[in-house]
């Protein structure tokens, strides 16, 4: 653990400019200094950082933070990480804090278990390159055509065909065996210890930094089980690992885009052809958070599964996921009988790109290979059909996207509109699309809230007054609870230049986001007369209450005075009208 103030010193001592002039290319415009954002691919600059603030936001993906969260995010590190290597280039010498002794346990363990892991990768690499017992893998990957330069890129391994090789190995390097039993790939019996693996071709499974943490053994010929992978570990979670992943970061972060295979095989085949942001999962299926994961690097998403049907089943499975994310998704579909690893060995690269590029939307691709099996012929198949569409459907949330899926669906069925709409179930869907209940995504930024943010972190007279006005007669969703926060972290804080620690004790993306988005575009906000410019903000959001309460009564009007939404509805006007009896 690093001391609070010690990350203090070392956040006074830098400056973000010099920070992230080592890795993006500045130029001072205003206030700010603009670059091409590292984190996702763009032609025009929209990265800015802000050397007053010691902040940094992208315009175009919604990065931002301080120079700490500019290094974590570059390099892939923690916090406590980021801040150490950048103590290390302004020469401040961290102590960290003792550990508890249970905190030492957890520590020594990890190191302990990442020993093993490295010990492991090296044996079964030494067995594969060198000696007879690997002979059998080393034809088994040149028919496979995988050359040296891959192998060693895996680091792919062998496991020799006996009992106890690996126990061996780590008992001659002073291992601990309890600690490798916890890792899965030994276990204990009565008569002694012996491997997981035997007689299998090894695939280390890495993490983003890539640290192994996990392996994958495969057979050399058709014998079942295929694979085996070490069991979950303290270690290894596999719904939330990706095979490949620290491989694939850097060619991510250009592309802004990622390719998901099924098997290991398949990630070495496009990683082998130059494709290399791909990733792969290990051995089960695609989970929330792989997708939460997937978000973090890459704007968009290419699925790549075999073209049997238990891909497409896995195609339709992962779409509910990048729905409920938000991700945009695309089905890359292989001609049939292929998976990517044959596809690749009987075709160019270029035939790949092709392909991706005429990769469809997933929920496209869902309704398309949804009619093929289901045709539309008949009453009762059509309402089968839309039984299946409605659910996911209601998952999509761009409503522009939603009008052409509902055009598109209701022509290939030959139906109304209408039609569809009330087999959607009026109820649940407009409360989804209800005003009062604006949904999170579709929250565009509002510029009266922006003002009135600004204001209250740079001026904490004006601080006083929107708190003593009340933060959630002002504010909304989003902007309400940053303003929550700030208020907590400011109020009685007299130190006027705390904005990049702020930055970094904001936890939810969203909120960071917004918090650099305004920290580096309130400029305008310098030397102006708050109160004008506050009372200004507070009459134009009148104006727009005042027309909700127009919306209100108006849905009054056709609403049953008997039910429940009624009653609901006088109680947001009255909410309404004494918050502006506030004002
Ligand atoms: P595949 O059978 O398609 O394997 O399973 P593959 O990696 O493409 O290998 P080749 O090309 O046939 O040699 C896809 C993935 O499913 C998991 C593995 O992660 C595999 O890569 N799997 C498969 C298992 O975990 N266990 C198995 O027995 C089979
Ligand atoms: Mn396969």
């Amino acid at each position: 653990m690093i001391p609070e103030d010690k990350v203090r010193e070392v956040a006074d001592r830098l400056s973000i400019v010099e920070v992230v002039s080592e890795y993006v290319q500045l130029r001072r415009s205003g206030g700010n200094f603009l670059g091409l954002c590292p984190f996702h691919g763009e032609k025009t600059p929209s990265f800015n950082v802000n050397p007053a603030r010691e902040i940094f936001h992208c315009f175009g993906c919604g990065a931002g933070g301080n120079a700490f969260t500019f290094i974590m995010k570059m390099e892939g590190l923690s916090f406590p990480e980021a801040v150490k290597l950048l103590a290390r280039k302004s020469g401040i010498e961290i102590e960290e804090r003792q550990l508890t002794p249970a905190e030492k346990e957890t520590q020594d363990e990890f190191v302990r278990f990442q020993r093993i892991n490295e010990l492991t990768a090296s044996y079964y690499r030494s067995i594969l390159l060198h000696g007879q017992e690997g002979e059998a893998a080393r034809q088994y990957l040149a028919k496979r055509s995988v050359e040296a330069g891959i192998s060693e890129e895996y680091r792919l391994g062998f496991a020799p065909d006996r009992r106890d090789g690996l126990v061996k190995h780590l008992k001659n390097n002073g291992a601990e065996l309890e600690s490798a039993l916890k890792l899965g790939i030994i276990r204990k019996s009565d008569s002694g210890w012996y491997d997981l693996f035997r007689n299998r071709l090894i695939f280390p499974i890495r993490d983003a930094r890539g640290q192994v943490i996990a392996f994958a053994g495969r057979v050399l010929d058709a014998t079942l089980p295929k694979y085996i992978n070490s069991p979950e570990s303290p270690l290894y979670h596999k719904s939330s690992v990706l095979f490949g992943l620290d491989m694939a970061l850097p060619s991510i972060r250009t592309g802004s885009s990622v390719i998901i295979v099924e098997g290991y095989f398949d990630h070495l085949a496009l990683y082998r052809a130059g494709v290399q942001n791909v990733v792969a999962t290990c051995g089960t299926a695609l989970t929330g958070t792989h997708a939460g994961l997937l978000k973090r690097h890459a704007d968009r998403v290419y699925t790549l599964f075999d073209s049997d049907s238990a891909g497409k089943k896995a195609t339709i499975r992962s779409m509910e996921l990048f729905l409920e994310q938000r991700i945009p998704a695309y089905v890359i579909s292989l001609p049939a009988g292929d998976d990517p690893d044959s596809f690749l060995t009987t075709h160019s690269s270029d035939e790949f790109a092709a392909l991706r590029d005429k990769a469809r939307p997933v929920f496209e691709y869902f309704v398309r290979s949804l009619l093929f099996e289901t045709p539309p012929d008949s009453v009762d198949s059509k309402v089968r059909i839309i039984d299946e569409i409605v659910p996911r459907f209601r998952k999509i949330v761009d409503s522009v996207e939603r009008d052409l899926y509902e055009k598109e669906i209701c022509r290939l069925l030959g139906i109304t509109s209408h039609a569809f709409r009330k087999r959607m179930g009026g109820a649940k869907l407009s409360q989804q699309d209800a005003p009062t209940n604006p949904d999170r995504a579709s929250q565009t930024s509002d510029n009266v809230q922006d003002t009135l943010l600004a204001l209250l972190i740079n001026y904490p007279d004006a601080r006083a007054e929107i708190v003593r006005i009340g933060l959630e007669t002002v504010f909304t969703n989003d902007y309400l609870l940053l303003a929550g926060l700030l208020r907590d972290k400011l109020t009685g804080s007299d130190d006027d230049n705390v904005t990049g620690i702020l930055a970094e004790s904001i936890e939810q993306p969203e909120l960071k986001a917004l918090f650099s988005r305004i920290m580096v575009s309130d400029a305008y906000l310098a030397d102006i007369d708050w109160r004008a410019v506050l009372s200004q903000c507070t009459r134009s959001n009148e104006k727009k209450q005042l027309s909700s309460i127009k919306d209100i009564a108006a849905r009054l009007a056709v609403v049953d005075p008997a039910s429940t939404e009624y009653e609901e509805l006088l109680q947001q006007a009255d909410a309404l009208r004494s918050r502006k009896s506030k004002l």
